[in-house]
């Protein structure tokens, strides 16, 4: 689909666009290292959701479960923002621009994107049980030591401040979520599979609302179909054809 005409029309899109809307997803942190879900390498093809991401897997063995999340973390302190990561915070620089992110890596804010909606959470960080304060996970002390952390505040034992299957998203990072895509000119639909509610459903609120919908995934999603324009190919190589010169910032 993605002939040169179309991306012309998408990069022309993205050009006039006043308010941008960019839902990512664990592809986009792919060629960063981080593995995906779903497909070949993902975290999904060994492991059933509800066996390590849900409420229920976190109470039969908390141990487990911390060692799961600091092993994925240790991958993402070693990764570093890709070319994609930066060119969003790029886009940003002059459009009125909201980054949703399914992703609990970090990754967008450590390039520099501001006021990122983290839909599932953050896994570098800890939420106490008891009080719901955050902490930094000091990832290398609760290696070495094989502990779960525990609160700096109250001192009770603390979880991964992520959003387990089962589980609510924070519902104000969600509604402000769903205004940014309800009112964008243009939605930018970046490595997700796209089968995971609630988050898979705002392109197209978006698209309803008369959004022009881009997507730029490796493979075909659900959505694909759908949507305005679909560019196949790495979310680093999307962003570079939709942001190439004289595209102006
Ligand atoms: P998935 O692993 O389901 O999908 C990753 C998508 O990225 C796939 O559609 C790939 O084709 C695409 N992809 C892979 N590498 C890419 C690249 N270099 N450039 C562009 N696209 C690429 O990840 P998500 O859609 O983010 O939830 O998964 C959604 C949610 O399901 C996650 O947040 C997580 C998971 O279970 C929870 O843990 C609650």
């Amino acid at each position: 689909m993605a002939t040169t005409m179309m991306l012309e029309q998408a990069r022309a899109h993205l050009q006039q666009a006043q308010r941008i809307a960019v839902l990512t997803g664990a592809g986009i942190s792919a060629e960063s290292g981080i593995p995906t879900f779903r497909g070949a390498q993902g975290l999904w093809r060994n492991h059933r959701p509800e066996d390590l991401a849900s409420p229920a897997a976190y109470a039969r063995d908390p141990a487990m479960i911390w060692e799961w999340y600091l092993w994925r973390l240790e991958k993402v302190l070693h990764a570093q923002p890709n070319e994609a990561h930066y060119a969003l915070v790029q886009l940003a620089q002059n459009k009125q621009l909201t980054l949703v992110t399914q992703n609990v890596d970090g990754l967008h804010t450590r390039a520099g994107s501001q006021a990122v909606l983290e839909l599932h959470g953050n896994m570098t960080q800890s939420r106490c049980e008891s009080c719901g304060n955050l902490d930094a996970i000091p990832h290398a002390l609760l290696l070495e030591q094989r502990t779960i952390p525990h609160c700096s505040q109250c001192s009770q034992r603390a979880r991964p401040n992520v959003v387990w299957f089962g589980e609510n998203l924070p519902a104000a990072v969600l509604e402000h979520a769903s205004e940014a895509f309800y009112h964008c000119d243009v939605a930018l639909v970046i490595g997700t599979s796209g089968v995971v509610q609630p988050a898979a459903s705002l392109a197209l609120l978006a698209q309803d609302a008369g959004a022009v919908v881009i997507e730029i995934n490796l493979e075909p999603t659900p959505l694909t179909a759908r949507l305005d324009y679909a560019l196949q190919t790495t979310a680093s190589a999307g962003m570079r054809q939709l942001m190439a010169p004289p595209f102006i910032l």
